[in-house]
């Protein structure tokens, strides 16, 4: 979604704006902006399409930008009005003399334009975000202040806004504030970077400051001042990041997907050391500070999430049920927030996000801590806003992700999803000392499995391509990998933009098996275990409809060689664990459909990597 970074400092601002924005390219966007300081006067920059662009339409403007050290960059992802260069921000005043780049949404941009434009303002946009720029330029014509400007401004401001200001009577003065919306401050030995996301400025520096909700910060060469929303000054505190100041690089891979999904043996690795040590150990998770005594007692638990997030959440509730006997609701956050939910001080929920940024999960997990609830986040940011609403915090530390689709961090969060049933489990004595010893031994060996599943791409890849001229896909699977069939669907839609749906194969005759004919490949989650049988005999009925097969199992029955074209074979494992072994073939198929369809796999079309609006 959108990104911003602004910098004021000693150093020319026009490489720090464009790396900024560069590294936060892959949250998705649109269209691309800067505004920078110049001798007497702010000039804008604006193109529609890739960075690129914008570098092109610079490149003639070089000189007179060279020595400028202050200026503010944005890449938008299109909410209010089509990506066109009018409606890319920075977005200014009426004169041109205040300059504002914003994430979020003005909820009531509508009222506010109506009164600006009474009082002579003329809006060149289709955006939300320029109403800022006339309502901070009128409180700054009365104050004479930039600060209080802003101070006054976002007292009418409804909505979500992370927003970086700059007026030209203060020429040295980055006035930035935010509300439900991430902005992070940046110290470093040259001046002060300010940005949606530390990427942008982690090359320059890793000491920051957290701006919480409606602060507004004065930031100047050479110093910050952070106020809340009455004037009052507020006393920074300056965190050292967990970051390495290095630039995101794709190692040699194509694409930062296919990275990714390398990555996956490491990332459970990194996750399993010092919370499962052997089979025989219990699991260690310190992280959750519900006491031993409440989680015996627990009789509810609700799982908020988004997305791929979501689909660890529907595992994660089969894995606490059968594990724990603990009622579990897996619920899509944005339906959750509009609804009467029975949530109270008696049930736990837990929040999952890569970014833990989501709008819609910030919110519904911000209306269940309002009602009593523990709150525990799973999350691949620890510095994120959903972690700093958590009650307990369980960093899954997959290392950024960059590609749009999510692979790893689905892994890590599936991983955290096994270490909390069996804490959980071995807490309550809810299910048999061998179950759990073997479910602990086997995850252990996930990673090298894995390895096994990578090590055999080429065969996935052959496999892909044959299927990629479809325009329809079905996923078919049941029970613990009725997730994963929604999974793999959404990450082949995702990127290759084939109409991929995945089903319960139960379901399939109760309507979908309508839309079988010999164009319709059906690919089965086709893991030993308890529904083996049923999901086979739903596949024969596929078959009968004379769908193109495919299976991915771990099964070496002889009988599957007739029923599908394709048999992707897997490492054994346990059914209740398989989920996270049937998914990397999955994950697979859709990168090397898109790749081979030259889709741009790592920012698909129309989607962001962290969705800041509801
Ligand atoms: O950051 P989150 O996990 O909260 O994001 C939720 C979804 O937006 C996200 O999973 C989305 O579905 C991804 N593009 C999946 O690949």
């Amino acid at each position: 979604m959108c990104g911003i970074v602004g910098y004021v400092g000693t150093n020319p601002v026009l490489d720090i704006l464009l790396d900024g924005l560069e590294q936060l390219e892959y949250r998705g966007y649109d269209s691309s902006g800067i505004a920078v300081k110049c001798d007497e006067e702010i000039k804008v920059y604006k193109a529609v399409g890739k960075l690129k662009n914008l570098r092109d339409e610079l490149s003639s403007h070089a000189y007179e930008i060279s020595k400028s050290t202050m200026g503010i960059g944005h890449i938008r992802w299109a909410t209010h009005g089509a990506p066109t260069t009018v409606n890319a921000h920075p977005h200014t005043c009426n004169c041109g003399s205040l300059v504002v780049v914003h994430n979020g949404i003005i909820e009531n941009y509508k009222e506010l334009k109506a009164k600006l434009e009474k009082d002579g303002c003329i809006f060149r946009s289709q955006t939300d975000t320029e109403t800022v720029a006339h309502l901070v330029a009128q409180k700054y014509a009365q104050t004479k202040d930039l600060t209080k400007a802003v101070e006054l401004a976002t007292k009418e401001i409804e909505g979500a806004y992370a927003l970086e200001i700059m007026h030209n009577d203060e020429p040295e003065k980055l006035v930035i504030t935010k509300r439900n919306a991430p902005l992070i401050i940046g110290i470093g030995h040259d001046g002060y970077y300010a940005a949606s996301d530390i990427p942008a400025f982690i090359k320059h520096t890793n000491k920051a400051i957290y701006l919480s909700d409606n602060q507004i910060a004065t930031l100047t060469k050479d110093s910050v001042k952070i106020q809340d929303v009455d004037g009052n000054e507020v006393k920074p505190k300056i965190e050292q990041l967990p970051w390495e100041p290095v630039a995101l690089s794709k190692m040699g891979y194509k694409h930062y997907m296919l990275k990714e999904i390398h990555e996956q043996p490491d990332v459970i690795r990194n996750i399993l050391v010092g919370k499962l040590h052997t089979s025989d150990s219990p699991v260690e998770l310190n992280e959750v500070k519900l006491t031993k005594e409440t989680l015996k007692t627990l009789n509810r638990i609700q799982v908020i999430a988004c997305g791929t997030s979501l689909h660890a959440a529907m595992i994660g509730k089969y894995l606490i049920e059968d594990l724990c006997g603990i009622p579990v609701d897996v619920e899509a956050s944005s339906e959750y927030i509009y609804r009467k939910t029975v949530t109270n001080a008696h049930t736990l929920v837990i929040g999952v996000s890569q970014s833990g940024e989501t709008a819609d999960t910030l919110t519904a997990i911000k209306q269940s801590k309002a009602k009593g609830s523990h709150i525990l986040i799973i999350t691949n940011r620890p510095d994120s806003a959903m972690a700093r609403e958590a009650d307990s915090l369980l960093s899954v530390n997959a290392g950024i992700e960059v590609s749009v689709a999510a692979t790893k961090s689905y892994i890590a969060q599936l991983t955290s999803f096994y270490l909390l049933a069996l804490y959980m489990a071995e807490i309550k004595g809810s299910a048999s000392d061998e179950t759990i010893k073997n479910l602990k031994s086997e995850m252990l060996l996930l990673p090298q499995k894995i390895e096994q599943i990578l090590a055999n791409k080429d065969y996935i890849q052959t496999c892909a391509r044959k299927y990629s001229g479809t325009r329809d896909f079905i996923y078919i699977a049941r029970g613990v990998n009725y997730p994963t069939a929604l999974e793999g669907a959404l990450k082949l839609k995702e990127i290759s933009y084939i109409n991929a749906t995945g089903y319960p194969a139960g379901e399939l005759k109760h309507g979908p098996i309508a839309m079988l004919d010999e164009t319709m490949p059906v690919l089965s989650v086709l893991m030993k275990g308890s529904v083996y049988e049923k999901l086979l005999s739903n596949s024969e009925e596929a078959k009968a409809r004379n769908a193109r097969m495919i299976a991915l199992t771990n099964s070496t029955d002889k009988k599957l060689d007739d029923l599908f074209d394709y048999i992707i074979r897997v490492p054994e494992v346990d059914e209740m664990l398989s989920p996270i072994i049937a998914i990397v073939p999955l994950q697979l198929i859709a990168y090397y459909i898109a790749e081979f369809l030259g889709k741009d796999v790592d920012q698909p079309r129309n989607l962001a990597k962290s969705v800041t609006v509801e």
